[in-house]
This record gives C-alpha cells, structure tokens and sequence, in this order.
C-alpha cells in the first residue's frame, strides 16, 4: 500500500501540546500536514495556562521538518473557538482536518461534584467541541472537503465513578459527531469519534501493569487513518486502547409491536423488548429520524400487529 500522506493539508489539533494529542500532532506532521498546536498548557484540572507545551510540540515538528504554529487560546469559549480556526485560516487560507481532545479532569460523586467543577469538565470537552467544530464548519464546507475526529471515552459509553462532568461530556460527542455526519455529507465532510486509551498525565495513578503497553503513540495511527482523505467511513466510533483496535456500535433490538401498550403489556413482553437476537445497527446514512422511523413502521409491519 502507498504512504498515506497529507500534503497540502492543514489540521487543528485542540490540546496537542502533551499525551494524546501531541502524538496525534506529529504523526500527521511527518506525513506532509501543517499543524496548528493548539494548548493552553494548563493544569490537569484546568488551571494555571502555559504557552511551553504547545511552543515545545512546535519546536519538535520543525527540528524533524514539518509545519506547525502553536495557538494558546482556550477551546471553552466562543471566541476561543472562534480564534483557534482563524488562526489557521489566517495563516495556512484553509481548515482540512480538527481534531477535537483538549481535555481536563475534576473529580466528584454523584453526591458531592461541585457545579464549578462540572461545569468546568463540560466547558472544555463539550462545549469546547462544540465552538471549535462550529467555527470550522462553515468553512469545511465551502471547501467541500473536511475530516473531524471528536474524542470520546470510554466512560462517555459505559460510565465511570467519579466523574459524571466527564461521562457526560464524552458521551455528548456521539451527537455532535452524528450530526456533522449528516450536514457534512454533501460536503466531503466526514466525522468521526476515537475511543482512546493510554499512558498520560491523564492516567496518572492507573494500575496497568497487568495490561499491554498503552503508548499514545499507538492511537496515534487510528486517529490519523481517520483524517486521510481517503477514510471510507462517517458516523463511526473506534476504540484504540493497548494495541487493540475496535469499533463500538450503537445497537437496538428489534423490539415488539402493538398498537396499544398497557404497563402491565410491556411487563410481561420485557423478555421480548430485551431480546439481542436480531440487533439494529444503523448505517451512518440511516441516521435521519426519517428513516429510523421507517424501519420502525418496517418492524410494525413484518409484525402483523
Ligand atoms: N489518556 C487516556 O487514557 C484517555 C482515555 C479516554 C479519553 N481520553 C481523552 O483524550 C484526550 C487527550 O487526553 P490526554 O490523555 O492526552 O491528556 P493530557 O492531559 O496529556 O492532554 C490534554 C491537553 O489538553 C490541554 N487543554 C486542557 N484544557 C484546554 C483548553 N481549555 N484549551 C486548549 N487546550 C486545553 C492540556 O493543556 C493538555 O495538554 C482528552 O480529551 C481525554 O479526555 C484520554
């Protein structure tokens, strides 16, 4: 197979300045692609910003010959958002590539999570999503060309203890991401969501030593296939987590028709309602409500009821 490559390309990498995204930043960097380094270099938690990590990304790709100009301005607002993408377009004239993995952590039960600190998670990878994908967008669009990936979790599908700002935020990204699938179509727009799972500063305090080795450097591959022009796929969710690499669906069962439902018809039915034989998975192009409920009406039908 040929090299794939991205020349001529230019790509927004939010909090590419350490773990996850820096690897993510020079990977595409070897491969042809201009950079934008975005990072506020703040804190775990969110605090103290520091232009060095971003500065420090952008010295490695030009000492190994790429293109890269770091951009400080924080993802968790509208303006932020706004000046990230134009940063790149007053440089570079164009946004082919954003990926979306700034992120922070602050941690809280259920019982005893501050709003200042959920609200903080939510700002930045959530919202934060939000105001840099819909800056680029437009501009993507006209373009006719644009690859998104959104960073998710693994506690944005399942959960996790402690950080429901988190889990909440994660999983917001199927969404957004389902979303630019549908308005991005027309457009050679393709987004898409990776699952990662490795050994950053995020990690710290993980036992994995029972577990393969978690490199960022091994999600970086999956990431990058994701934003080469050449990715067939929109809509999707990959796990890349110790060398094992995945896709994660959105299933439904195939349910049970009745015009009429009483409680006491969806308890006795709950088996049936339950049952995994026969599981739906949506193609990214059956996503439209439209025809969700076309298939619904299609099972009503077959049904006989
Ligand atoms: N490491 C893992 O195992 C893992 C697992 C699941 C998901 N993730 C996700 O992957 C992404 C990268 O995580 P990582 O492990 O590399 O963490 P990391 O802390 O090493 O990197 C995150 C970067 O985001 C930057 N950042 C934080 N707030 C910002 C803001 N407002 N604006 C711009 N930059 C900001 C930080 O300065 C930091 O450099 C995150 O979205 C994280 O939630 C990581």
């Amino acid at each position: 197979m040929d090299e794939y490559r991205y020349d001529g390309r230019v790509a927004v990498i939010t909090g590419a300045g350490r773990g996850l995204g820096r690897c993510y930043a020079e990977l595409l960097a070897s491969r042809g692609c201009k950079i934008v380094v975005n990072d506020n270099g703040s804190t775990i938690v969110g605090a103290d910003t520091q232009e060095s990590p971003a500065d420090e990304v952008v010295n490695a790709i030009k000492a190994a010959g790429g293109e890269a100009f770091a951009c400080t301005e924080s993802v968790a607002t509208e303006a932020g958002g706004q000046a990230i993408i134009q940063a790149a377009l007053d440089t570079w004239g164009r946004v082919d590539i954003l990926i979306h993995n700034a992120g922070n952590v602050r941690r809280g039960s259920m019982s005893d999570m501050l709003y200042e600190d959920f609200c903080s998670v939510i700002d930045v990878h959530l919202m934060g999503a939000y105001h840099v994908t819909r800056a680029a967008f437009p501009h993507m669009k006209a373009n006719n060309y644009g690859r998104v990936v959104l960073t998710s979790s693994i506690g944005g599908i399942y959960g996790n203890y402690d950080v429901v700002n988190y889990s909440m935020a994660k999983a917001a990204m199927i969404g957004l991401s389902n979303v630019i699938t549908l308005e991005g179509k027309e457009h050679n727009i393709k987004s898409n969501i990776i699952l990662p799972g490795a050994v950053t500063r995020m990690a710290e305090g993980l036992d994995i030593s029972q577990y393969p080795p978690m490199e960022p450097e091994k999600v970086a591959p999956v990431v990058a296939w994701l934003c080469h022009e050449n990715c067939p796929v929109s809509g999707e969710m990959y796990f890349s987590v110790a060398g094992r690499v995945a896709r994660a669906l959105i299933a439904e069962t195939p349910g049970l028709y009745k015009s009429d439902w009483t409680i006491e018809d969806v308890a006795s039915n709950v088996d049936t309602i339950r049952a995994t034989e026969d599981l739906w998975m949506l193609a990214p192009e059956d996503f439209a409500f439209g025809q969700h409920l076309g298939k619904s009406f299609a099972i009503a039908k077959e049904q006989g009821q």
